[in-house]
């Protein structure tokens, strides 16, 4: 069993739809196992095998939460080296928070980051949660063929 989690922040629910629909592309069978939630404590991360955060971007910075979800990982020593990440989010005019995020997985954790941030400019359109679904599968069908 591979365990994902669809980690994510959203004030006015547009990255809300897109973590919804990553979470639904990754279920892609009874092999996988999607968690979908707004927290997580920092010693959790250790259970899932990909860690995929959806992150709008107020003041051109990621959610404060997320913010210290890494710091505090960070000081308790939790390896997260070799977990798939990625990351997205919606975002008005600059986008910043799911590229941070993903510097954060690459250069601090050693995560495995392959995937380019998938944004949405404010409400994502369909095209955009099914690129989320595609995002959520890909990664699912990776982990399946992955020892
Ligand atoms: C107070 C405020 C600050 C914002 N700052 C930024 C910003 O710095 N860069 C940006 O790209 N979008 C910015 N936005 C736009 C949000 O990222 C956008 O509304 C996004 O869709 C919110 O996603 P959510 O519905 O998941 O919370 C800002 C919006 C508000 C209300």
């Amino acid at each position: 069993m591979k365990r994902i989690l669809v980690l994510y922040y959203s004030r006015t629910g547009n990255t809300e739809r897109m973590a919804n629909a990553v979470a639904q592309g990754a279920k892609i069978n009874d092999n996988i196992n999607v968690k979908l939630s707004f927290h997580i404590e920092p010693q959790e991360l250790g259970d899932f095998d990909a860690i995929l955060v959806g992150a709008p971007t107020y003041h051109h910075e990621m959610p404060v939460d997320f913010k210290n979800l890494f710091e505090e990982a960070a000081v308790q020593g939790i390896s997260l080296k070799g977990k798939v990440g990625a990351a997205f989010g919606s975002y008005g005019w600059t986008g910043e928070a799911p590229k941070l995020i993903l510097e954060i997985m690459k250069n601090r954790f050693q995560m495995q980051v392959t995937e380019a941030p998938l944004l949405a400019n404010y409400l994502p359109s369909e095209k955009i949660l099914s690129s989320c679904r595609d995002l959520g599968k890909r990664i699912a069908e990776n982990l399946l063929n992955t020892p």
